[in-house]
């Protein structure tokens, strides 16, 4: 089947209500039908994106947690998120992983109870800079898929997961990857562990420094099925990024 080209904005901690009432005009003038596009705005702002966006750009939150409520104060539940029609989550960051200690086996956990809610779940990979150094690359990568599969557990779960390789040394320092190695590696790896069907039909996006300027070249790389874009999309070259297959 062919894959839908995936963009999806992760503007991390920053916007403001002004910024956010500016910039979710521009995201609505976007005529990109065949494009999925989703925001994931900080979590004090998602009920307010999500009412002034078009119904057919998708919202996210950039984390949740894996119970559905309880004394977990600072956590946000998938169940609270569908409420407020956000169906779609970011797990997995490299900046909760090393910030925020959240390891594989916790992510795992997230996105297993993400998926078991109804999320879909935009499932961030990657390795550091002296992980690559090491030519560490694929088994860190490998490494990550396989903790998300042990929660997974069925082909049927993979489903509702795009999977986001982001080059930790690539995020946000204006050093691009040329992923469509490592995007081969994870569907093969796809096709290996889970099934060809997962394989085939999952979405692969990347990211890391994406910008206007690299997102066509990026955007015909094979296997890579669109992009995870944190600074520019903040900015209004969001839009020409949301058109690189154009
Ligand atoms: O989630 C997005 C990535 O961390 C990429 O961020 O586009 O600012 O490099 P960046």
């Amino acid at each position: 089947m062919s894959r839908r080209f995936f963009v999806g904005g992760n503007w991390k901690m920053n916007s403001s209500n002004q910024h956010l009432a500016e910039h979710t005009k521009l995201l609505n003038s976007i005529n990109a039908d065949d494009v999925e596009v989703v925001i994931a705005p900080p979590s004090i702002y998602l009920c307010s994106v999500r009412d002034k966006l078009d119904k057919n750009i998708g919202v996210a939150s950039q984390n949740c947690y894996f119970v559905d409520n309880g004394a977990f104060t600072g956590e946000i539940s998938p169940s609270m998120l569908l409420d407020n029609d956000i169906r779609y989550v970011i797990i997995g960051h490299s900046e909760r992983r090393t910030i925020f200690h959240e390891t594989d086996e916790l992510i795992a956990n997230k996105v297993a109870f993400a998926i078991s809610k109804g999320l879909i779940v935009i499932a961030c990979i990657g390795e550091t800079l002296a992980e690559r150094e090491r030519n560490d690359t694929l088994n860190v990568v490998y490494r990550q898929l396989t903790a998300l599969k042990e929660k997974l557990e069925n082909e049927a779960g993979w489903k509702n997961v795009v999977i986001a390789y982001e080059p930790v040394w690539a995020i946000g320092t204006g050093k691009v990857a040329t992923p469509a190695q490592v995007h081969k590696a994870i569907r093969d790896w796809l096709t290996k562990n889970v099934s060809s069907k997962v394989s085939s039909d999952t979405r692969i996006i990347y990211g890391g420094s994406v910008t206007a300027d690299n997102c066509k070249e990026l955007a015909h790389q094979p296997d890579v099925d669109g992009f995870l874009v944190g600074g520019a999309s903040l900015k209004p070259e969001f839009v020409d990024i949301v058109r690189a297959r154009k």
